[in-house]
Order: structure tokens, then sequence, then C-alpha cells
């Protein structure tokens, strides 16, 4: 099939190039004359695993190709894909303006009926908003409206696009089921056809459940730090019952990044402006701020003051796998170290180059590697739980270090171990702090 990505960012690129990959012709657009630059000469803007071959290949292919022209893309595709930014509004709602700008935009480029499907994360109801729009510039454009959340996760995006759990869509049109079955059928995964409004809460639902087990664990963690018990047994214990199920209860210092913060904010917003209000998420958000405030307390414990105190941290981006630093907890930590006085010295095995624009200030050194970071350090800090840093030679690290405090705020080395090397130890959840 023609298929359109209107917005070649993280979503639009990745599934473009999925969709490329299976067999469409896929025409990714964007306003960003430098990005589609980029691209055009073979580049790709962000680092997500898999997804450079992936890219090089369908455009070898002839499968898949970039445009500036919101108007060649409309004519290309029989199915147009809307995966532009949903950025917070201060209050946490959703500023929907990019959404608004693309319905108005393709409007007076349907020339035949097309189906305009929303991937974008939007509240409830932003489905009728893009067709009112799109009937308001072209009162008689042939069309219908589809929404098509996405559940990919960074780092892991291409092969959750070529393999997922479950595909979703909302529509209200037969002529549009039809079609969005047709883009899907190469791909083996259950298929679930619900009403709009329906498939947009599903987005919402499943991220703000994500980030209540994040939650949850967390709380428990805390209980087990008072209490002497092992978070990771715990979760290992309530995990094995299926109807739970392990994943997503890994406690450690909260959830971050671009979905899970903004999402949660989102629907509490949306909730409130349904008249319904999820008070069950604002637990959820504290806690998830509490993790980070408690384990900096246990930082300031250790170290009396923090002024002028050497910390190394290890990671930036708000988990492995990816370089993206966007509400990071990494960086928020780092920021709050430094806000005390703190002299950071940090290390991110892909974060580097977007840490490089941050305004991070003089009490933040960048460092090429884990080792040099713990030099001279008397404190060393995991933030990330990047799998090399738990091979790095630990004993050498020790001796580098000015005093021997380790703070694993991801749960990412074995206590023992560690108390082994001659670590003064500490994580989060595993027995008394
Ligand atoms: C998340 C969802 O997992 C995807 O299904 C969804 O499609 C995506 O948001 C989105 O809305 O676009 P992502 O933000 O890429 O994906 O990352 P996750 O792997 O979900 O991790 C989010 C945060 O939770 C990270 O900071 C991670 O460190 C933290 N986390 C995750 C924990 O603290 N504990 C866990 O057990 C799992």
């Amino acid at each position: 099939m023609k298929l359109t990505l209107i917005g070649s960012g993280y979503v639009g690129l990745t599934t473009g190039a999925c969709f490329a990959e299976v067999g469409h012709e896929v025409m990714c657009v964007d306003n960003d004359t430098g990005k589609i630059a980029t691209l055009l000469r073979g580049e790709i803007p962000i680092y997500e695993p898999g997804l450079a071959d992936l890219v090089t290949q369908n455009v070898a292919a002839g499968r898949l190709s970039f445009t500036t022209s919101t108007e060649e893309g409309v004519d290309h595709g029989e199915v147009v894909f809307i995966a532009v930014p949903t950025p917070p509004n201060p209050d946490g709602s959703v500023d929907l303006k990019f959404i608004e700008k693309v319905a108005r935009e393709i409007a007076p480029c349907l020339k035949e009926y097309k189906v305009i499907v929303d991937k974008s994360t939007v509240p409830v109801k932003t489905g009728e908003k893009v067709a009112e729009t799109i009937l308001r510039y072209a009162p008689s454009a042939e069309f219908d409206v589809v929404s098509n959340p996405e559940f990919l996760r960074e780092g892991s995006a291409v092969a959750d696009l070529m393999k997922p759990d479950r595909i979703v869509f909302g529509s209200n049109s037969d002529r549009a089921s039809a079609l969005m079955k047709k883009v899907y059928e190469p791909f083996v995964a259950p298929l679930l056809v619900t009403d709009i409004a329906s498939a947009e809460l599903i987005k919402h639902a499943a991220n703000s459940f994500l980030a209540l087990k994040i939650s949850y664990i967390n709380a428990i963690s805390e209980i087990c730090e008072a209490s002497g018990a092992d978070v990771e047994l715990v979760a290992e214990g309530i995990g094995m019952d299926t109807r739970i199920g392990r994943a997503f209860l890994n406690a450690g210092l909260g959830y971050g990044g671009s979905c899970f913060p903004k999402d949660i904010a989102a629907f509490i917003a949306i909730s409130e402006q349904l008249g319904v209000p999820f008070d069950l998420l604002k637990e959820v958000q504290r806690i998830n701020r509490r993790q980070i405030d408690r384990f900096i307390d246990r930082i300031r414990k250790a170290l009396w003051v923090l002024e002028e105190k050497r910390i190394a941290v290890w990671g930036l981006t708000f988990k492995p796998d990816t370089d993206d630093l966007r509400c990071s907890v990494a960086v928020d930590l780092v920021e709050r170290l430094a806000a005390e006085g703190a002299v950071v010295t940090a290390y991110d095995p892909k974060g580097m180059e977007r840490a490089r624009e941050l305004p991070l200030g003089s009490k933040i050194r960048l460092v090429a590697s884990p080792e040099e970071a713990a030099v001279g350090v008397e404190a060393l800090v995991i933030a990330t739980e990047w799998p090399e840093f738990a091979r790095v030679d630990f004993r050498k690290v020790r001796q580098s270090m000015l005093s021997p405090l380790l703070f694993d705020g991801r749960n990412l080395l074995a206590p023992g171990t560690m108390r082994g090397h001659g670590f003064d130890y500490h994580s989060i959840g595993r027995g008394a702090p």
C-alpha cells in the first residue's frame, strides 16, 4: 500500500521504516528541512537500535522516501498517519496545536478519499476535532479519521513495531477499517478494533497503568528499606502471579522520558476536564517524585554536606539503549546535586552528544568513560542501568575513588559482590539502608 507519515520524529520515522520493511511504499514528511536533508543524506537524526539499517535498506529498495511537502505526502498515501509532537501545556494538559495545524494543512490537499490516522498520543475526543477541522477547511473532502495508538518503547522501537503485542485502532467507518486491516496485514499480532474514543483512551490508560506499576514497586521499596526486606525478591514473588507479571516492577529512581511524565499529567488533566478526576494518578506522580528525593537524602546523609563534594554519575539518558535525555531522572539528579554545590563528573554511553547541548553549568564535567568519571570522587552514583556499567572493573574503580561510597539508583549491581570489592554500597529497597 502507499502510506504517508506526517511527522518524521521518533514515532513517524520508526513506524515509516517498519511499514516499508513489510513491503508498503512509504513517504515520510516533515516541515523541518534540516531533518529531511539529514535523512536524504542517509543519516539518522536519533539513536535507535536497528533503525539506521532499516532506513538505509528501504530507501535503497525504493520503498521509503522523504519530503518536506505535505501536499506531496497527502497525494502519495491512501492512508495518511499524523505523527507530530503533542507537547504538554504548563498545566499538564496537551498542547494540540501541531495536530490542528496538520489537519488544516491536509484539508486543501484532499483530492480523493483518504484515511487520516492519528498516531500521536492525544487526549480522548481529538479524533472528532481533527475531523471537524478538516471539514471546516475542505467541506466537500472525502475522508475518515482513525485513531491508531502506538505502543513502541524507545530502545526497542523496531522490535516493538515489527512484532507488536497487539495492534489497536479505533474507527467509525467500515471503509477505513478495511484499509487499516490491510495496512497491518503483514504484521502477525492480535488486532483490536474499537470506536475512536476507546482507542484514544487505551493509549493513556496503558501508559498510566505501567507508570502505576513502577510507582507501586517504588512504594514497596520504601517499605522494604524500613523493614529489611528485599524489593527484588518481593517483585519476583508477586510477578510470578500471571495476573500481575514481573515486567515494570523494577524499583529505582522512578520513571522519566518523553512519554510517562507527560501522559500521566495529560490523563489527570483530561479526567478533570471530563468531571471525573483520576486522583490515583496524582499519587503515582507523588511516589515518583519521592524516589529521587529519598535517594538524594541518602547521598546527603552519607556525605553530610554536598557542597564541594566530587560525585561521579554514570548514566544520563532516561533509560538504557537510547540517547534521549528528555525528562530524564538522571539529568534531574545531576542538576540537583550540582545545585547543592557538588562537583559532578558524568558519563553516558550514548547520551553525551545531547548532554553537551544542555545548560548544565560549570559544576558538571562530561568525561569520556565511566572509569574516568570515578577518579578521585567521594561518591559514585548509577543513575541509568546501562549493562556495560555492570562490566567495568570495580576493583580498579574502587581504588581510584577517594572514598568507596556507591549509590546504585537502578539496582544494577549485586550488593554482596560490591561489598566484597570494598564498597559502601547503597541501592533501592534491598534491605535496611
Ligand atoms: C513507554 C511505554 O512503555 C510504551 O509502551 C509507549 O508506547 C511509550 O511510552 C510511548 O507512549 O510512546 P518509553 O517511554 O520508551 O515507553 O520507555 P519505558 O521502557 O516504558 O520506560 C519509561 C520509564 O520507566 C524509564 O525512565 C524507565 O527507567 C522507567 N521504568 C521502567 C522503571 O523505573 N521501572 C520499570 O520497571 C520499568
